[in-house]
C-alpha cells in the first residue's frame, strides 16, 4: 500500500506490471466484497475533486459512486462552473484543491493540461482521460479480460479503429505479456513516440505491439478484439471524413469469423452501432461491453483506496 500513497496515475507508463497486477487484485476484492454486502471506510473523511471539461457517464460515475462506496466524497466540477473556465490557470487551481481535498480526477482535451495539474497539485491525480490516453479504462479493461479469459500473458489483443487515446493506453497491455495489434488507417495510426514506448515496455516482459493496416488479417486468431468511436470527443467537425476513412475498420460477423471462437469483444462505450461496431456483434454472446463498464466502478474504487 505504502508504494502507492501520494502517487498519481496519469498513464499506464509509470506502473509496473507487478504494480498493474496488485491493482487488478484490489479491485477484484473489492467487487467481491460489493457483492457480498461489506462496506467500507477506507476513505472516510476524504474528498475527490473531479474536473470535467467534456461529458462523461461512466468515468464520473465510477468515481462519484465510488468514492462514496469506499466512505470518502466526490465533488462533480464542471468547467461551466469552475474558474478554470473562465481562464484561471491550471496551477492555481492545483494548488487550491490541494489544500481542500485529497486527490483530483480530471478529463480534459489537453494531456499537458493533467501533468501541469499533477505538478503544481501535491495531492495525487488520476487521469480520467485526454486526448492523448485514456488509462483508466484501460484498468478496468484488464480486469475484463483476466474474469473471462483467467489471464492476460499470452493473449492476443487487437484493436481496430482510431489510433487515439485508447489505442495508446491499450498499447501498454503489451507489458502485461499480451500480444497488442493495433489495426488503423496509415493516416490515423498511433503516435510514433507512444508506440516505440509501448514496444520497448513490452518486450521487457514478454510481450509484443505492433501496428497493421489491414483490419481483418490484424484479427486473426484473437482472443480480444476491442473497437472505439471513429470520432473522439472534440473531433466533431472531422466526422464526415473520418466516416469515409474508417469503413473498414468495424468490427462485424467478417471480423468475429476471423478470431477464436471464444473470443470476447470490447467497446470502451459509448459505441455507435452500424460505425465502428455492428448492433449484432455488440449486443452478441461474446461482447463483454457492459462487464467491461461495470469494472470502471470496481477498477477506480482500486485506484482511489490505493493513492488516497
Ligand atoms: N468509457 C468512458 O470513459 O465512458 P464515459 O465517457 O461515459 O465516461
Ligand atoms: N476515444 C473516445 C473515448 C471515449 C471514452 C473519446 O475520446 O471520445
Amino acid at each position: 500500500k505504502e508504494h502507492f500513497t501520494g502517487r498519481d496515475f496519469i498513464c499506464l507508463q509509470d506502473f509496473t506490471p507487478d504494480e498493474i497486477l496488485h491493482m487488478l487484485k484490489v479491485a477484484k476484492e473489492l467487487k467481491e466484497e460489493k457483492k457480498g454486502g461489506t462496506s467500507h471506510s477506507i476513505l472516510q473523511g476524504k474528498t475527490l475533486a473531479m474536473i470535467f471539461t467534456k461529458s462523461s457517464t461512466r468515468t464520473r460515475v465510477a468515481f462519484e459512486a465510488g468514492m462514496l462506496q469506499l466512505g470518502g466524497h466526490a465533488l462533480f466540477l464542471s468547467n461551466r462552473d469552475i474558474q478554470i473556465g473562465r481562464g484561471e490557470p491550471i496551477k492555481d487551481t492545483a494548488r487550491v484543491l490541494s489544500r481542500m481535498v485529497d486527490g483530483i480526477m480530471i478529463r480534459t482535451h489537453s494531456h499537458q493540461d493533467i501533468i501541469e495539474l499533477a505538478k503544481y497539485a501535491d495531492i495525487p491525480v488520476i487521469n480520467g482521460l485526454s486526448d492523448f490516453l485514456h488509462p483508466t479504462q484501460v484498468l478496468a479493461d484488464l480486469l475484463t479480460i483476466q474474469e473471462h479469459k483467467h489471464r492476460l500473458e499470452g493473449l492476443k489483443l487487437t484493436y481496430i479503429g482510431d489510433g487515439n487515446n485508447m489505442a495508446h493506453s491499450l498499447m501498454f497491455a503489451g507489458k502485461m505479456g499480451m500480444h497488442v495489434v493495433i489495426a488503423s488507417p496509415a493516416g490515423y495510426k498511433p503516435d510514433a513516440q507512444v508506440v516505440a514506448q509501448a514496444q520497448a515496455q513490452a518486450k521487457q516482459y514478454g510481450g509484443l505491439v505492433e501496428w497493421m493496416e489491414e483490419p481483418l488479417a490484424a484479427a486473426e486468431e484473437a482472443d480480444v478484439l476491442y473497437t472505439d468511436v471513429w470520432a473522439s470527443m472534440g473531433q466533431e467537425e472531422e466526422a464526415a471524413i473520418r466516416m469515409k476513412a474508417f469503413q473498414s475498420y468495424r468490427i462485424d460477423r467478417e471480423t468475429m469469423e476471423r478470431a477464436q471462437s471464444n473470443a470476447i469483444v470490447m467497446h470502451c462505450l459509448p459505441a455507435h452501432r452500424g460505425e465502428e461496431i455492428t448492433e449484432e456483434v455488440l449486443e452478441g454472446p461474446q461482447s463483454v461491453v457492459f462487464d467491461e463498464a461495470e469494472n470502471r466502478l470496481h477498477a477506480h474504487k482500486a485506484i482511489m483506496a490505493l493513492l488516497m
